[in-house]
């Protein structure tokens, strides 16, 4: 019996592949992504944050919403005595939960956090939907300044930008605050609730928890029913609308485009005021590749005991790469050894071993074969490397005290003494 991955996760390799008609990129890859994200991020003031994978049930319960699907239907849950925990769904609740813990708030001023880690949803997997999937994000906690919804929103397109994926979507809203927000539920049930039995058995179930995730429905039937339905934005106090045209204002003059998209609501119950989506027509049916917004509220829920206002977005990794390969990006290989070290005989094997630790101790990426295979083995796997120059010893050489250095271009060999080797080699390599 052989054991297989579960399903809706995936492994990253050393190589890209492929299986289910989706290309994993590498780790290599990985690591490359991930180094332009920290870079963006850092660059903006962000400074990263890791959080445990798992947290609490209560937390995530209470901070993402119990009448999400994230939470009803989607969570990786289990006990252990009397204790109840869940694979963190998304960070921004044990983020804050970080944030209300070490009293951060007490640092002064404003923390922007970052962070890249796996989240864990129980979805049904296709393409761009996995049950272990990676977000990067962040988290500006500490201020009302809709400067910092602009700001983050800036962070986030940066990074796109910076790979190559242009064909993008911004699209924006405001949900203003919650009791703006309960007002328009009651208008929005008001207005369905005389149609509802034409409504799909979700959304019916929505009408009662959650009238405003109706808006965000794919089903055309229901988008014709919504149609001349009340709007949120008739509902907004002044200071809603004008934290919204500010936000607006602010990436206008940075020329962020976006669409503005009254429709928007997310699918996390703890926003306020600003919220966005950033989509990318590549993707298909998964085509979010980023999202967040403003949640003044969600401190408080968690036990707080004042307001702490905040804002974040959070992208997932997988559509990431997605993008990248329609957007025909050119991922990084992984290097290759400077120097492959060929031993002839059980001897020069040994010598080659520690000769090999010592250029890895002096900063040179070498590498060896292991199990004293035949010259023409060892050849095939230094080809196979890539390595850029090999190195050569065999019983005769071990009697003079040298070694053959072939430059694997052009094909030139020469001896050198194994005494003067690192230095050479530090004429040829760069460090
Ligand atoms: P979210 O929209 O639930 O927001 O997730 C953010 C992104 O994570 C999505 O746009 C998508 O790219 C990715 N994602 C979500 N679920 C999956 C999945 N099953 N497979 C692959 N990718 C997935 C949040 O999580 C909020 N915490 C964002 C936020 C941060 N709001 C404020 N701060």
């Amino acid at each position: 019996m052989t054991f297989q991955r579960i399903k809706g996760t995936f492994d990253i390799l050393p190589e890209s592949y492929t299986a289910g008609g989706t290309t994993f990129a590498s780790s290599t890859a990985w690591q490359h992504v991930e180094s332009v994200i920290r870079e963006v991020l850092t660059r903006f003031g962000f400074r990263e944050i890791r959080t445990p994978i798992i947290e609490p049930t209560e937390l995530i319960a209470r901070g993402v919403g119990g009448t999400t699907d994230i939470v009803q239907k989607e969570m990786f849950a289990f006990e252990r005595g009397d204790t109840h925990y869940v694979l963190r769904p998304e960070l921004t609740a044990p983020v804050v939960r970080a944030y209300l813990e070490h009293h951060l708030d007490q640092k002064g001023g404003t923390q922007k956090l970052f962070y890249i880690g796996p989240c864990f949803r129980a979805e049904q997997p296709q393409k761009g939907r996995f049950r272990q999937f990676h977000q990067f994000g962040t988290e500006t906690i500490g201020t009302d300044s809709p400067a910092a919804d602009a700001e983050t929103i800036a962070a986030m397109m940066t990074i796109y930008r910076t790979l190559g994926i242009t064909n993008t979507v911004l699209r924006i809203n405001t949900l203003g605050e919650a009791s703006e927000r309960a007002a328009y539920r009651e208008a929005l049930r008001s207005f369905l609730d005389p149609v509802k039995d034409k409504l799909s058995e979700t959304s019916r179930r929505r009408l009662e928890t959650n009238p405003l995730r109706i808006l965000d429905t794919k089903i055309p039937q229901e988008q014709e029913l919504l149609i001349g339905a009340p709007t949120l934005e008739d509902f907004l106090g002044e200071e809603s609308v004008a934290h919204y045209d500010e936000v607006k204002a602010r990436l206008t003059s940075l020329g962020i485009d976006f669409v503005k998209d009254p429709r928007l609501v997310r699918g996390l119950d703890y926003y306020t005021r600003t919220a966005f989506e950033l989509e990318s027509p590549d993707l298909g049916a998964q085509s979010a590749l980023a999202g967040g917004g403003r949640y003044d509220g969600l401190a408080e829920e968690l036990g707080s005991g004042k307001r702490v206002p905040a804002i974040g977005f959070a992208a997932g990794m997988e559509r990431l790469f997605l993008a990248l390969e329609a957007a025909d990006y050119t991922l990084p290989a992984a290097p290759n050894p400077a120097i492959f070290c060929i031993a002839l005989g059980e001897a020069a094997d040994r010598k080659v071993f520690r000769l090999v630790h010592d250029l890895r101790l002096a900063g040179i990426h070498v590498d060896m074969d292991h199990g004293g295979r035949s010259f023409k083995a060892q050849m095939r796997e230094a080809n196979r490397a890539g390595a850029a120059y090999v190195l050569i010893l065999g019983d005769n050489e071990l009697e003079q005290n040298i070694i053959i250095l072939k430059n694997m271009e052009t094909g030139e060999q020469e001896s050198v003494a194994i005494a003067s080797l690192g230095d050479h080699l530090r004429t040829l390599i760069p460090s």
